[in-house]
């Protein structure tokens, strides 16, 4: 073999193993890291090792957490340096938060995820054990701290989370805020009905979000919607017990940004306190919902299957006598079917200053005790299309 031959045999065989690199996925397994199986052994470090090993290099990236209970206290997972823009966890095991709340429950969120992109979590379960601090909640007794957040997704891009689990969140269970692209897959949410501030899945200023898939039993809202979301997508949700699917509370503050283009779209509330709902505070504001479907629900018992409340106001603290700045408008609601549990099926309490426009009632079937139910109108403006039950106040 003369030189020149020799050159580019060995140039390929570089390009070869180069190329076969670069298509490599590599994993970190976080037992081999140190952590530990067993619930008891923090094992935070291990995770952050995994996951600083897995943003250096320039291949993709698997984090493997395999069956077990793994303890971890608060952790970012911070993706301002990460050079991968592929990294997957897949998660077998648990992860579950310090037994005692005060451990994690003065911050804001038990696991943060913060300017990641192209991050994956598959599986897996989050174990926030909640109950102690509900039980010091309930008992109105001081001292007790706010509780964290489970799962906080912020000023992230491209991030899917699927097939996940979490139970017994200290406060909210799943926070999507700042953040673009992030898609949830039948993930379950499970906490007890009667669980202080545990909404299921709360996106905020953020666009480009859908949650597909879902089963969310909780003590709040199973999944709310707060300023300045975009083009949010929600599609096979499965609620209660819970608080049903609510926009808002919005316009609590003056400057605030509005929500636009969500779509709700198949399904479920089971003994819900609300179904489909709009919630403002009764506050000047200039915030607005506009562009908003909800189409083919089922509601078994909810009790305010259909719900805009623009006088918003807990405890007629901050807010007696003021009125909402929050307009509402273009908002469907089509297939709209079931029972109630309140006589009146569908309410529209909507501002004086602002009144709702373009509210639209496309084939509404809600029954109350077998009978038809009611529907009330207050400042707010739109049409009924084919049959309507309760018959439209609109
Ligand atoms: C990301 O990594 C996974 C394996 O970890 C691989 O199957 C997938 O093709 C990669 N995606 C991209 C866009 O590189
Ligand atoms: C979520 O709940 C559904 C219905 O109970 C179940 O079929 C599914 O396996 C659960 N998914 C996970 C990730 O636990
Ligand atoms: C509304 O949001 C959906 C995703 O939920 C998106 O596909 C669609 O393009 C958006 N529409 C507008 C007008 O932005
Ligand atoms: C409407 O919802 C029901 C159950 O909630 C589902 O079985 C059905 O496929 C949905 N229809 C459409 C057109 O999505």
């Amino acid at each position: 073999m003369d030189n020149t031959r020799m050159i580019s045999v060995i140039s390929l065989l570089l390009l070869l193993f180069f190329s076969s690199l670069k298509a490599a996925s590599v994993e970190y397994n976080v037992i081999k890291l140190g952590a530990k199986s067993n619930g008891k052994t923090d094992s935070t470090k291990a995770f952050l090792k995994a996951w600083t090993s897995a943003c250096n290099p320039v291949h993709s990236a698997t984090i493997h957490v395999p069956h077990g209970r793994y303890l971890l206290n608060n952790v970012v997972f911070n993706g301002q340096d990460c050079k991968n823009s592929n990294i997957t966890f897949r998660i077998e095991g648990t992860l579950v938060a310090p037994s005692n709340y005060n451990a994690n429950g003065k911050s804001q969120d038990w696991i943060k995820f913060k300017n990641v992109d192209g991050v994956k979590i598959y599986g897996g379960t989050l174990d926030g054990r909640g109950t102690g601090l509900w039980t010091c909640k309930k008992s109105a007794s001081k001292g007790c701290p706010h509780g964290a957040t489970s799962l906080k997704i912020g000023n992230s891009k491209n991030v899917v989370i699927q097939g996940l689990s979490s139970v017994n969140s200290q406060m909210f269970h799943i926070v999507i805020h700042e953040s673009e692209d992030v898609n949830l897959q039948g993930v379950n949410v499970t906490a007890s009905g009667n669980s202080p501030n545990t909404d299921g899945i709360h996106v905020e200023a953020s666009k480009g979000v859908t949650i597909t898939d879902a089963n969310i039993g909780t003590g709040d809202d199973c999944i709310s919607i707060g300023p300045g979301t975009k083009n949010l997508w929600m599609e096979r949700i499965n609620c209660g017990p819970g608080h049903g699917i609510s926009i808002g509370s919005l316009g609590k503050v003056f400057n605030e940004e509005g929500v636009q283009n969500v779509t709700v779209k198949t399904v479920t509330f089971t003994g819900t306190q609300n179904g489909l709902r709009i919630k403002t505070w009764a506050r000047p504001s200039n915030g607005f919902v506009r562009h908003v479907l909800f189409e083919n629900a089922t509601m078994i018992n909810a009790e305010n299957p259909v719900i805009i409340d623009q006088n918003y106001c807990p405890g007629l603290q901050h807010c007696p006598s003021q009125v909402s700045g929050v307009k509402i408008s273009d908002v469907t609601y089509r297939s709209i079917q079931g029972s109630s549990a309140t006589e009146f099926a569908v309410k529209f309490d909507c501002s004086t200053k602002k009144p709702c426009s373009r509210i639209i009632l496309d084939k509404v079937h809600l029954t109350y005790e077998n009978k038809p139910a009611r529907s009330s109108c207050a400042s707010v403006d739109g049409s009924a299309y084919n049959e309507v039950q309760p018959s439209s106040c609109l």
